[in-house]
């Protein structure tokens, strides 16, 4: 059987998958649910100590494109999108310590690592309740620099301007709250970054300084959709959301940061199967957060997930989690290496196989494809080498191989232009090729 146990840092974890901070881990009872699914770890819902924020706008959750049919099974598309307009729990951080002290046990005795979340305004609040979910149990600390969004018009009274994603948003400001909260308590620290606030590796490096035990990525971006039926905005406005293409984003960042700070990083947005959750993990995550896609699914998912990571696994004859670990990381390229290294390619029809569909020469960018009768063939001087038709041929009809000399490659590109690359095209004949 696969090992699916794993280190973060000092937190040791029965499996990689953790609940995202939210609804479901928003009271004792929501938090021991979780640890009964399975998770991993259980990152709780963010607390403040801002009234305002307690307090949500109707409705609170939205599904758009997300198609329900009797007849199908059950199943989570892969390009829905989760709305919402939760802000932090209702119960105000010094509340919400009860809670961590309730749920504390339960977790340690299950073998679950319970993360605390809280999104604090000056230092001494920061420490204050820090220290107090650290007395009250939790293993760990996700701080959040990512949500609410205050700077957007969610001020209730100024000092809430400071808070959530204003300290990924000024990052040395972050980074003081890190130092203060490393000399008040010793749980591992996790900054949780906001969206859209520019370079994530710079953030992380400036908070690895600070002494930040990992990273925490990403909470939901600020978007907005409109409804074209009724011409207004679903949900009001710009509203949190997810969508499971959004984890082409966390992903990235995801291996831009382990790879230069070494930091564990605690991945998610957008995470909805179990291919995603070794996707992350080969991209460098150290563990896998997943909220809406339980949200929408419902707890059961958690089990089929683990169930199906397990299976993959025992399939690959992977071992344990440290297999997976970061093993696509040493294959991404620079631009540097993919300039250098990189060969240039041409495409080549099996005319045996082709069925003359004809899809390949639709979409060909470099009229590279000329149309026989009932067969297309490839003009090898001017393929490009992009490789689109191979992935629309029907019956996989068309392969690459390694061009020989470079220049054929930019010959390709230049075809309709010879006369600015003269040099390329000597001693050939416009039109004709070689
Ligand atoms: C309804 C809802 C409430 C959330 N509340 C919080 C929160 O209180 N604190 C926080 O750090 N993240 C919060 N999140 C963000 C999630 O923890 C997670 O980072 C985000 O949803 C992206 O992951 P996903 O695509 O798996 O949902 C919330 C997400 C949802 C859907
Ligand atoms: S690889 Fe690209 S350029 Fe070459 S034939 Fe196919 S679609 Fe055209
Ligand atoms: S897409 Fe494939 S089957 Fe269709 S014409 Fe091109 S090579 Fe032939």
């Amino acid at each position: 059987m696969a090992d699916l146990t794993t280190t973060i840092g000092k937190l040791k974890l029965k499996n990689p998958l953790l609940l995202g901070a939210g609804p479901l881990s928003g009271t004792a009872g929501h938090i021991r649910k979780g640890v009964d699914a399975g998770f991993g770890a259980i990152c709780a819902k963010t607390a403040t100590l801002s009234p305002f924020l307690q307090k949500y706008p109707r409705p609170l959750y939205r599904l758009k494109d997300y198609a329900v049919r009797p007849d199908e099974p059950f199943h989570i598309p892969r390009d829905y999108m989760w709305l919402h307009q939760e802000h932090n729990s209702v119960f105000p951080a010094d509340k919400f310590v009860e809670i961590v002290r309730e749920a504390a046990p339960y977790c340690k005795e299950r073998g679950t690592v319970l993360i605390g979340s809280f999104a604090g305004r000056g230092i001494q609040e920061w420490q204050k309740i820090v220290t107090a979910y650290a007395e009250a149990g939790a293993d760990a600390m996700e701080l959040n620099f990512c949500c609410p969004f205050p700077p957007e018009g969610l001020v209730s009274d100024p000092t809430d301007a400071h808070l959530g994603i204003y300290f990924s948003q000024n990052p040395d400001r972050g980074a003081e709250v890190i130092r203060k909260l490393k000399e008040t308590v010793d749980i591992p620290l996790f900054p949780k970054l906001g969206p859209g606030t520019g370079n994530f590796l710079q953030i992380a490096q400036i908070f690895k300084q600070a002494g930040a035990d990992g990273i925490s990525l990403f909470a939901n971006e600020r978007l907005l959709r409109i409804d074209i039926e009724t011409g207004r905005p679903v949900n009001h406005g710009p509203c949190a959301g997810t969508s499971p293409h959004m984890i082409a984003a966390t992903m990235r960042w995801a291996s831009e940061i382990v790879r230069e700070t070494k930091l564990p990083v605690l991945a998610g947005r957008g995470v909805t199967q179990w291919e995603d959750v070794i996707e992350m993990l080969m991209a460098g995550a150290a563990g896998v957060e997943m909220c809406a896609a339980v949200m929408v699914r419902g707890m059961k998912h958690v089990r089929a997930v683990l169930a199906d990571v397990e299976a993959f696994m025992e399939r690959k004859r992977y071992k344990g989690v440290d297999e997976i670990y970061g093993r696509a990381l040493k294959h991404i390229l620079n631009n540097k290496q993919l300039i250098e290294d990189v060969r240039a390619l041409c495409a080549e029809i099996d005319l045996k196989k082709c069925i003359g569909c004809r899809r390949c020469g639709e979409v060909c960018v470099y009229d590279a494809i000329e149309e026989l009768p009932k067969k297309n063939r490839i003009m090898e001087e001017k393929c490009a080498g992009c490789t689109l038709c191979t992935q629309v041929c029907p019956v996989c009809a068309i392969s690459v191989k390694e061009r020989d000399n470079d220049d054929d490659h930019f010959r390709a590109l230049a075809w309709e232009h010879q006369e600015l690359m003269p040099d390329l095209f000597k001693g050939m004949t416009k039109g004709k090729g070689k």
